[in-house]
C-alpha cells in the first residue's frame, strides 16, 4: 500500500488500484496491471475532472467510489439515505485514508486471511454520518474485497434505504458484459452484452442468489485498453448489480444486495455494514478465473475442507423417494465394491414423504421405510462408507404436522394468499422459535445417525415474503439470510466433522456467501453431459472446481438424449466427482469401466479440485468445451475435451495445453486407451496436440453421439 498527499495505491500480486485526492473528492485514477510506486500519477488519471472548469460547479463527472442523491451526479447511486429531517440528499466528502485491521462484518460472512486493508473515510457535509469503505488485498490472488459501512455519529435516527457494497467508476464505455443467467437445470449459461450508453442490470428479489442470474459477472474492456474486470458478492440473498455507460465516457459499476424492502434504521451510534463484494482485474479471462479460484479456495472456503472430498453415490436420480432399507443397502454394497466413499440418502426418509408434496418440516425418521436411520447408517458404515443424508430445513409443506401446529411460522402475510412453489412455503427462520426448532431437528438427526455429510436443499423462490414489523420486517430478506448463516454456523461449530453440501434445486444458491459454510454445491439437476458441459463452463469462470459437485447419472437424464458412460464420466470429472445412476444394475463391463473411472479420479483428485484450471475452447464457439487443469507444481495435468461437433476428414482437432512446465518432459496418456506419448512441455504448450484421430467420424455409423470426449493425463517424468 502506498499513500502520499495526493495518491493512494493498493497492490495485489499483479494489479494496482490507484485513488487520487482532489480537494474534497477522491477519484479512481487507475485500475489494471500492477504499476510501480511513484509520487505522482497525474499522467494516468484521465482528464474528466470537475475542476477543469472556470466557474463554481458541483457536478461530479469523474470516477468516484461513492455517489448518492445530493452529490451532483446524475448516474445511478450506490447509497440512498433518508435523513432524520426527511431529506434524501447527502454529500459525502472525502476525509482520510488509513491502513486498518480488516473489520468483521457482524452477522455476515466475509473473506479470511487478508494481507492488508485500506479504509477510505467520507463524512457528510451537513449531517453527522460517516461512510467507511474497506479495500482488502491478499497474498495469493488478484482479488480485492470491498465493503461499505455507514456510521451514525449524530443524536438522530437515519434510515439506510440502499447501500451497495462496491462502486467502481471505470474509464471508457463500450464494455462487453459477461453474465451468467439461467433457470432450473440450465444454470449459468454465459451471455455477452455490449453496452455503450445506458444501464444494464442483473439481480433478483427472489430471496436467494438464484438460478435466474448468478451474482458473478465480468467486463471485457474495450480493445484499446485490454483486460477483464470481474465482480462478485459474498452474499446469498437478493442482489442487484448495475453497469452504466455514461456519455462522458465513464462506466459505473455497482454491486450490492439491492434495496427491496430495505429500511435500516440507524439510531445514534449505530452502524450498518454491507456484505463484502469482490473484484479482480486480469489480462485474460483465464487470469480472472485463476484469481477467483484462488480466492475462493484460500479465502472463502474453510481450510478444513481443502482436502480430498469423499466420492459420493447418491440414490436420488435412480430411486427418487421410492426406496427402503434393502434398496439402500444394495446401493451401499455396490458403492463399496466400486470404490466409492460416501452413500447419500436423499429426499424421502422423513414423515410420510413418498413424493415431494408433503412432510417438509416433519424431520422425523420414517422407520418403516429406512429401517431406522440409526440401523441404516450403521450398516452403511460397516461397508466402509461414510453416511450422508438430505434435508430441506428452510421449507414447510402445508401438508405437514408442523404446518398444522404452526401456520404462523411461515414467512408470509397470514392475511393474504401465500404463493406455493413445489407445494411448499418458506419458514421464517429469523423467528427465534423457528430457529430453535430447526436447530433441534439437526441435533436429533446428529444423535440418530451422526451423518458425515448433509445435503442442504432449498427448492423454491421467495415471492411474497412478509415478516412482522416487530421482527424488523422491512429488512426481512437480510434478516432471513443472516438467520440462515447463523443456523449453518451453529451446526458446523457444534459438529465440526460434518460437511454440508449446498443445493437449491440444483444450482439456485451458488454464491460466495454459501461457500463460507459449504465447500461444495450440487451444480445443477441437469446431469446430461452436453447440457452439463455448458453449465460447468459458465460456473467455472468464477468458481473453482472444488465447489462444483458433479455426478455420473443414467444414460438418459433430464435432456432425454442417450449418452455413453465414458462421456458422462469425462464431464463429471470436472467437479467433485460421484455417481447418481443405478449402480446396482451395471453390467460386468460397465462395472469394470466404473472401477477404472473411480481409480482415475482418486489418483488425480487433488489436481482436479485444487489445480489451475484454464478454459481452452468455449462452448459458445459451437464446437465443444476444452479445458486443462494443471497441478500447482505443474507435475500433473488433466485435459478434458468435450467435443460437440462431428469431425470430418482433414479437419484439424488441435488444442494447445497452456500452463505446463515448458522445459519438462511429460508422459501423455488417454483415459481408456493403451497408447502413451512422451512429449516436451513446450510442444504441448506452443504447438499443442492434433487429436484428429480420436474424433474422426466413423463411417460405419457407430459414431453418432452428440458428445465425444477425451480425457488426457499428462505426468511430468523429467
Ligand atoms: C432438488 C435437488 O437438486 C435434487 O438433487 C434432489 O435432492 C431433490 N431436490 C430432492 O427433492
Amino acid at each position: 500500500m502506498f499513500l502520499n498527499e495526493n495518491f493512494i495505491k493498493i497492490d495485489t500480486p499483479n494489479t494496482s488500484l490507484i485513488f487520487r485526492r482532489y480537494s474534497e473528492l477522491l477519484e479512481i485514477a487507475y485500475y489494471g496491471g500492477r504499476v510501480a510506486d511513484m509520487d505522482d500519477y497525474t499522467i494516468v488519471s484521465g482528464h474528466k475532472r470537475k475542476y477543469a472548469r472556470s466557474c463554481s460547479d458541483d457536478v461530479i463527472t469523474g470516477n468516484t467510489t461513492v455517489c448518492c442523491y445530493g452529490m451532483g451526479c446524475d448516474r445511478h447511486f450506490s447509497v440512498a439515505i433518508k435523513n432524520y429531517d426527511g431529506g434524501i440528499a447527502n454529500k459525502f466528502l472525502f476525509e482520510r485514508a488509513e491502513k486498518v485491521e480488516k473489520p468483521i462484518i457482524e452477522g455476515l460472512p466475509s473473506s479470511r486471511d487478508g494481507k492488508e486493508t485500506l479504509m477510505l473515510v467520507y463524512r457528510d457535509r451537513d449531517y453527522d454520518i460517516e461512510l467507511r469503505q474497506y479495500y482488502t488485498v491478499f497474498d495469493d490472488t488478484d482479488v480485492i474485497a470491498v465493503s461499505n459501512c455507514i456510521v451514525n455519529d449524530s443524536n438522530q435516527t437515519f434510515s439506510v434505504q440502499k447501500l451497495d457494497s462496491l462502486q467502481m467508476d471505470l474509464d471508457s464505455n463500450g464494455y462487453d458484459i459477461y453474465t451468467y443467467p439461467g433457470t432450473w437445470a440450465r444454470e449459468r449459461h454465459q451471455q455477452v452484452t455490449n453496452l455503450k450508453i445506458g444501464k444494464f442490470s442483473i439481480g433478483t428479489v427472489g430471496g436467494s442468489s438464484s438460478h435466474a442470474v448468478n451474482p458473478f459477472f465480468m467486463l471485457k474492456r474495450p480493445e484499446r485498453m485490454g483486460g477483464y474486470i470481474a465482480f462478485n458478492l459474498e452474499y446469498s440473498g437478493n442482489h442487484r448489480s448495475t453497469v452504466e455507460g455514461a456519455p462522458t465516457c465513464i462506466t459505473r459499476v455497482t454491486v450490492g444486495m439491492g434495496d427491496l424492502g430495505l429500511d435500516i434504521k440507524l439510531s445514534s451510534g449505530e452502524k450498518f455494514h454491507t456484505p463484502e463484494a469482490v473484484m479482480t482485474f486480469g489480462n485474460t479471462q483465464n487470469d480472472v478465473t485463476t484469481s477467483m479460484h484462488n480466492f475462493v479456495n484460500n479465502h472463502v472456503i474453510q481450510k478444513k475442507y481443502l482436502k480430498e472430498r469423499p466420492l459420493a453415490v447418491n440414490i436420488w436420480e435412480p430411486l427418487g423417494c421410492d426406496f427402503n432399507y434393502d434398496k439402500v443397502i444394495a446401493f451401499a454394497d455396490a458403492s463399496a465394491k466400486l470404490g466409492a466413499e460416501l452413500l447419500i440418502v436423499d429426499d424421502g426418509w422423513f414423515g410420510k414423504r413418498n413424493a415431494p408434496n408433503c412432510s417438509l418440516g416433519d424431520w422425523v425418521d420414517n422407520k418403516e421405510k429406512t429401517g431406522g436411520l440409526d440401523n441404516l447408517s450403521k450398516a452403511v458404515r460397516e461397508k466402509g462408507l461414510k453416511f450422508g443424508i438430505w434435508i430441506e430445513p428452510e421449507m414447510i409443506n402445508p401438508d405437514s404436522d408442523l404446518y398444522r401446529a404452526h401456520p404462523d411460522w411461515v414467512l408470509g402475510n397470514p392475511k393474504r394468499y401465500q404463493t406455493l412453489m413445489r407445494d411448499q412455503l418458506v419458514l421464517d427462520i429469523a423467528k427465534p422459535e423457528v430457529f430453535d426448532y430447526l436447530y433441534g431437528c439437526f441435533e436429533n438427526l446428529m444423535k440418530l445417525c451422526s451423518p458425515d455429510y448433509i445435503k442442504w436443499d432449498y427448492n423454491r423462490v421467495i415471492h411474497d415474503a412478509y415478516q412482522s414489523p416487530e421482527l424488523n420486517g422491512e429488512n426481512y430478506s437480510l434478516e432471513y439470510i443472516k438467520a440462515l448463516y447463523r443456523l449453518m454456523d451453529k451446526i458446523l461449530t457444534n459438529y465440526p466433522a460434518l460437511m454440508i453440501e449446498g443445493c437449491a434445486a440444483g444450482g439456485g444458491r451458488y454464491d460466495l456467501g454459501m461457500f463460507h459454510y459449504v465447500p461444495q454445491i450440487w451444480t445443477s439437476d441437469m446431469t446430461d453431459p452436453v447440457e452439463r458441459a455448458h453449465i460447468q463452463e459458465g460456473t467455472l469462470v468464477g468458481y473453482p472446481q472444488s465447489t462444483m459437485s458433479a455426478h455420473v447419472a443414467s444414460a438418459v437424464s433430464h435432456a432425454g438424449r442417450n449418452t455413453r458412460l465414458r462421456d458422462r464420466f469425462a464431464v463429471s470429472l470436472e467437479g467433485v466427482f460421484g455417481y447418481e445412476c443405478d449402480i446396482t444394475k451395471l453390467s460386468e463391463e460397465q462395472t469394470e469401466e466404473v472401477k477404472q473411472q473411480i481409480a482415475f479420479y482418486k489418483k488425480h483428485r487433488n489436481t482436479l479440485l485444487y489445480g489451475d484450471y484454464k478454459l481452452i475452447e468455449s462452448y459458445t464457439l459451437g464446437e465443444g468445451v476444452v479445458s486443462i487443469t494443471v497441478s500447482k507444481d505443474k507435475s500433473t495435468a488433466i485435459a478434458k475435451i468435450f467435443r460437440l461437433k462431428q469431425t470430418f476428414d482433414r479437419e484439424p482437432v488441435k488444442y494447445k495445453f497452456d500452463g505446463l512446465d515448458r522445459n519438462a518432459t511429460y508422459k501423455v496418456g488417454f483415459f481408456g486407451r493403451e497408447e502413451k506419448l512422451i512429449c516436451k512441455g513446450d510442444i504441448l504448450c506452443n504447438s499443442g496436440l492434433d487429436l484428429f484421430q480420436y474424433f474422426l467420424l466413423d463411417r460405419k455409423g457407430e459414431y453418432t453421439n452428440e458428445i465425444n470426449t477425451l480425457v488426457i493425463e499428462m505426468e511430468k517424468i523429467d
